[in-house]
This record gives structure tokens, sequence and C-alpha cells, in this order.
């Protein structure tokens, strides 16, 4: 690894007394910045009766208030900016899946820090200066193929901008332009393995040798399938908008050990979701960010709804995260049980004879709650194994999560596929009555 260390920058570099320093220094300017310069950040410090000067520790920062999405929403459209709008280069929206969408800003300067922390990201994952990088993240209001785009150009790469959709297309670019890295989401990453399929390719003869994945919630489980199905190396990509985009956290290749947060710009907490009490490291929660170095639109403790724990580091300097587990808004809970997506994936994935394709279907037959797994049989699979495999699922969610779920296994390429990220669940339950 000596030659990977010499790759690295000067934040990767700093040593863990020099970290702390320099966090400490950015989130009191941040702080400051964000009291000065946005009346919705004035208001809720006031409120909270403490002001950026109190901010003397990194551990001072919980007694700073939450920002939440609905915060974001109510200061549609530029609320939230601490420059006037003629200093924002690109704006970004997430569209949620009720109400308005957020929208976010990006000055220059945080647009060239967001292109850095992606090429940190990329070279992490195992890409170099000079390498073909296929983006297959949508481009757009999206921050996943913009943002890709940029980090990829700044790390020395030749972009492939493919955006998502037109997946034969995309298989015959990634045949003829020879990519060896493809940044997407794991779910289209499957779809894109079905089109080299039935166009007769093998997919672990492309030039691919590095996959990174993110925008959704994935499992190792999922890392084992795309990895042997592609003979390459699949790690995490973690970002949302209202922080930057991608390239908040990324997985290092040489340790596959959950994502290095890029902590000299995005400070991580993780709190209790029910209390909002910061939480000993190592403990599962909430992942809170507060950006250090943002310009048009500092946030402060914002509350993401993904679920995950802090680690120690270990390829960098800096703290990592556990892959996320899901998102508060994805949890079921069935009859009391509480349960994520990513527990039926490992559950699917882990099955003989099924694809690794499901979705997961809530009705409601009075106050009975229900919830049936569909997952898409193997090519090839005969009724006995189908049988087999309704059973095992059916056996090990019960063992595993402790609730009883109905399997019906589908005929292959019955399933919706994604083109970007996936919607696992599909709530039939009447609206009215209330989810969960
Ligand atoms: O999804 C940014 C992104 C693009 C990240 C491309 C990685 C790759 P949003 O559309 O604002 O931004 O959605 C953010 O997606 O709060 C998580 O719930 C989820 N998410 C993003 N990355 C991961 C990941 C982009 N690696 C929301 N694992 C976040 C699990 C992820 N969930």
């Amino acid at each position: 690894m000596a030659d990977a260390r010499e790759l690295l920058d000067a934040g990767e570099r700093l040593g863990p007394e020099e970290l702390r320093a320099l966090q400490l220094e950015r989130l009191r300017a941040s702080l400051r910045h964000a009291y000065e310069r946005v009346p919705f950040y004035r208001e809720s410090f006031d409120k909270a009766g403490i002001r950026p000067e109190d901010c003397r520790s990194l551990e001072d920062l919980a007694r700073f208030p939450f920002t939440t999405k609905a915060d974001l929403r109510e200061n549609y459209p530029y609320g939230m900016f601490a420059v006037p709008r003629e200093q924002i280069r690109r704006l970004h929206a997430s569209s949620g899946t009720t109400g308005r969408p957020t929208v976010v800003g990006y000055t220059e300067n945080d647009l060239s820090m967001w292109a850095d922390m992606v090429a940190r990201s990329i070279r992490a994952a195992g890409g170099r200066a000079g390498d073909v990088v296929h983006v297959a993240y949508g481009y757009g209001l999206f921050t996943g193929g913009l943002g890709a785009h940029y980090g990829a150009e700044r790390l020395g790469c030749t972009v492939v901008p493919a955006s998502g959709g037109m997946t034969a297309r995309q298989v015959q670019l990634i045949q003829d332009l020879e990519p060896s890295v493809i940044m997407v989401t794991p779910s289209y990453m499957l779809t894109l393995l079905d089109e080299f399929e039935r166009q007769g390719v093998d997919p672990r003869t492309t030039s691919l040798r590095v996959g990174i994945f993110g925008a959704e919630p994935w499992t190792e489980q999922m890392r084992r399938e795309i990895e042997e199905r592609f003979a390459i190396d699949a790690v995490d990509i973690y970002g949302l908008s209202e922080v930057v985009g991608p390239g908040v956290a990324q997985e290092c290749v040489e340790t596959k050990d959950g994502l290095t947060v890029w902590e000299d710009h995005f400070y991580p907490e993780v709190v209790d979701p029910l209390t909002g009490e910061v939480l000993p490291e190592g403990e599962r929660g909430e992942l809170v960010f507060t950006s250090l170095t943002k310009e048009a639109m500092p946030i402060v403790r914002y509350r993401t709804r993904d679920l995950t724990r802090l680690l120690p580091g270990t390829a960098r300097v800096f703290r990592r995260m556990e892959k996320i587990s899901g998102r508060s808004d994805d949890l079921v809970i069935l009859r009391g049980v509480n349960l994520f997506p990513t527990q039926i994936e490992e559950i699917v994935l882990r099955t003989p004879g099924v694809a690794p394709h499901f979705q997961l279907r809530l009705t409601r037959t009075g106050r009975m709650d229900s919830l049936t797994v569909r997952a898409e049989a193997r090519a090839g699979a005969t009724p006995e194994m189908r049988e087999a495999a309704a059973r095992s699922i059916v056996t090990a969610v019960k063992n595993g999560i402790g609730v009883s779920v109905d399997v019906e296994i589908v005929e292959p390429e019955s399933l919706e596929r994604s083109v970007g990220k996936i919607r696992r669940i599909v709530d039939l339950r009447p609206r009215d009555t209330g989810r969960g």
C-alpha cells in the first residue's frame, strides 16, 4: 500500500490531533456563518439560547439544535442560502416522496470542494487518474450523475456520462469504451447484469475493475453477488443532497469495512432517533451531519434519518460508518416487529433458486397488516426449487426477524427493474389509517 499512501491528499494525511483542531476551527466558523447569514439558524439558535461562540469543543456541537427536512421545506426554495443568489453556481433538488422538493445550492468553492471529495472517494475505491469512468447515476436535479462526473474529472479520469436508462446502450458503451470504473446504484447494476446476459456477453469478461455503488441501501450479500457476477471490487459510496451529494463517505477498497466519513468537511454524529441524545461511538442510531466548509448552504446537525453507527478509522485517520441498514422512513412495523428491507435482502440473496430481485408488498385486512415478499425465481429453477425457496424464506424471516410473512416466488424477469434508486416497498394499505 506504500504507493497508495503517497496518493493521499493533505486532509487524509492529517494526524488525529491535527484533524480535531481543524474540525473545531471549521465548525466554529461554519456555525458563525450560518448564524450570521441565515435567518432560520439565527432564530433556531436564539430559541435554544445558544451562540456560535459557545462552541468551544467538538462535543459542544451537541448543544445546538437539529435541522430537519421539514425545516428545509419550510424555507423552500432559497431560504437556507447564506450567500446572495448571484453567487450560487448550481442548484440541485431532491424529490422526496411527498410534498415540496428540497432545493440545495452551491457556490463555486462548494462545487470545487464537492469535486475534491468525490475524487477522493473514487481514489479510495481504487480508481486512478487515466481511468475511464462510466457514470450511470442519473444526471439532472439528482446529485448522483453530476456529482460523480465532476469528481471523476477532478481525479483526472475520462468520464462517460451515460446517466440512467437506455440499458441496452449502456452495455454496448461498456464493451466499446472499456471503462475500468462504474458508478451506479446497486439495483441498476443488477438491471445491467440482466442485459449483459440477454446480449450473450459474459459480465465477468468486461474491462470493469471497480464498481462504486450508492444512493440506496445495499447489503454484504449484494456485494458478494455483484462482485462474483462481474468479477469486480464493489464498494459503497454515501451522500445526500442536503449535505452535498455523493462523496460524504466512501468505502476504501483495501479494507471494505464500512464507509470512511470525509469528516474534515462533514462532521458526523449518531443520535438516539427518539431522544436526540448523542450516542457513544459504536452505538447504532440516526446519522446527523454538520457541514464544516460549505458556503452556499451551511447545514447544522441535519437529521438524515439514516441508521448506522460510527466506528474508529482503519484505512484513514477519519472515522468510519457501518453500511446504512435503512432509513427510518423505510422501517416497516409489522405486528409490532421492526423490519428493514435490507434484512429481507440478506435473506433473499442467500436463498438458492431465487434471483436478487425482490419487492415487499404491504397490505391490510381489517386491522391486520401483512407483508408479502415477492422474489423472482432464477431462470431454470424447477417448481420444487421454487417451493423450497419460498419455504426457506418464510422460515428465515420467522427465525431471524421474528415475524411471519407470505412469500411469493414469481416468474424470472417479472418484477419491475430499477433504473436509479429502487423502491422496495409497495404499500397497498389504505392511506388514511396511517403507516406502520
Ligand atoms: O442519493 C446522493 C448519492 C448519489 C449518494 C449517488 C451516492 C451515490 P439523495 O437523493 O439526496 O442523494 O438521497 C440521499 O439516499 O439519506 C440515504 O437514505 C440514501 N443513500 C445514499 N447513499 C447511500 C448508501 C443521493 N451508500 C439518501 N447506502 C440518503 C444507503 C444511501 N443509503
